[in-house]
C-alpha cells in the first residue's frame, strides 16, 4: 500500500506522548524508530506500546495478527544514527527549547533534507524551534493529545518558514495515522491549549481562594458533560508538564495576567507530586 510519506516514521522520546505517537505509527503501517536517551526509557516505551496493543486485543479493536505485525514494524533505539532512512521525526521529549533545537540539529546532520522534523510541543514557538535548523521549511508542529493512542485531533502547526507542502504532508500524514489534523498558526498555546489555559488558571485561584476543594470542582466539571475535571485531567497529563505550559504560554503573551501560573502547581512540582507517572498528584 502506498504510504503518504516514503521512508521509516521516527519518534524521539518514548515517555507518555512519544509511546502514543509510535503506536499510531505502527499501527498505520510504518516501521517506526523509537529512540529516547536511556535503553530503560526505550525498553519502558515499548512496554506501553505492547500495553496499547493488548488492550486493543482485549476489547475486539484488532486481532493478535496485526499487533504482532505493528510490534514487527517498532525498533527501539538509544542512536539517533538509525534515524537515515526516516521521512519523518516527530520529537516528543522534554518541553524545553534549548534541548528540542539540540535534538533537531542533530537530526538534521543524519536525516535526509526533506525528512520532515516535527515538534509535538504544547507551547514552544515552532519559528524559533525552526531558527538555526538546516532547511528550516521542513519543521513543522504536529501536536498530539494525551492519550496520544486514542485522542484524535492532531493541531498541525505552521511555522513562519514551514512549506505548503510539509503543512500538506503533516495534514495527510495525521488523517494516516487515523487522527483528526486541524491547521493551526504558530501562536502561543495554538488553540486547544490557548482555551485550556482559563480551564485550569481558574480552578487554581477558586482553590486559592478556598472557595471549593479540586474534587469538587472535578465533580462539577463532570455534572455539566466534562469527560474530565481539570486537576484529573492535570494528573493524566502530568503536573510538571502541565507547568511549564503553563509558564510558556504566560511568558509568550508578555505576562499577560489571565494565564498567569498559580504558586499550587510550582508547590506540586517542587514536591515531586506529579500525577500518574509519578503515582501521586492532587489524587
Ligand atoms: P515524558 O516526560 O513522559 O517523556 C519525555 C521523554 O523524553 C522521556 O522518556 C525522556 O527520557 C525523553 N527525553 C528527555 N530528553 C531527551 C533528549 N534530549 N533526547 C531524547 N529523549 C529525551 O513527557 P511527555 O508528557 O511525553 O511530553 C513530551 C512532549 O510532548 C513535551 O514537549 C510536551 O509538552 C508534549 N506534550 C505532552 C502532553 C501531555 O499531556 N503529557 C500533551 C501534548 C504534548
Amino acid at each position: 500500500m502506498n504510504k503518504t510519506l516514503n521512508g521509516a516514521f521516527g519518534v524521539c522520546g518514548a515517555g507518555t506522548m512519544g509511546s502514543g505517537i509510535a503506536y499510531a505509527a505502527a499501527m498505520a503501517g510504518y516501521t517506526v524508530r523509537l529512540f529516547d536517551i536511556t535503553q530503560e526509557a526505550v525498553e519502558r516505551g515499548v512496554k506501553t506500546v505492547n500495553k496499547f496493543l493488548a488492550s486493543g486485543i482485549e476489547r475486539g479493536k484488532i486481532t493478535q495478527e496485526i499487533a504482532d505485525a505493528a510490534v514487527a514494524r517498532l525498533q527501539p533505539t538509544t542512536s539517533l544514527e538509525q534515524f537515515s532512512d526516516c521521512a519523518v521525526v516527530v520529537e516528543a521529549i522534554v518541553e524545553r527549547m534549548e534541548v528540542k533545537k539540540n535534538l533537531f540539529t542533530q537530526l538534521a546532520a543524519i536525516v535526509r533534507p526533506d525528512c520532515i522534523l516535527a515538534s509535538n510541543t504544547s507551547s514552544l514557538p515552532i519559528t524559533e524551534l525552526a531558527n538555526g535548523i538546516p532547511n528550516p521549511e521542513r519543521v513543522v508542529g504536529m501536536h498530539f493529545f494525551n492519550p496520544a493512542h486514542i485522542m484524535k485531533l492532531v493541531e498541525v502547526i505552521e511555522g513562519f518558514q514551514t512549506s505548503p507542502t510539509v503543512m500538506d504532508a503533516t495534514v495527510a500524514l495525521s488523517s494516516e495515522l487515523g487522527k483528526t489534523p486541524v491547521r493551526a498558526k504558530d501562536t502561543p498555546g495554538f488553540i486547544v491549549n490557548r482555551v485550556a489555559r482559563n480551564f485550569y488558571g481558574e480552578s487554581f485561584r477558586i482553590v486559592g481562594e478556598g472557595a471549593a476543594t479540586h474534587d469538587q470542582i472535578d465533580r462539577c466539571m463532570k455534572a455539566i458533560g466534562f469527560k474530565m475535571g481539570p486537576f484529573e485531567l492535570m494528573d493524566l497529563i502530568g503536573i510538571d508538564v502541565n507547568f511549564a505550559v503553563t509558564q510558556s504560554v504566560y511568558d509568550l503573551y508578555f505576562n499577560e495576567a489571565r494565564f498567569r501560573p498559580h504558586l499550587i502547581q510550582r508547590k506540586m512540582v517542587e514536591s515531586g507530586l506529579l500525577g500518574k507517572k509519578s503515582g501521586k498528584g492532587f489524587y
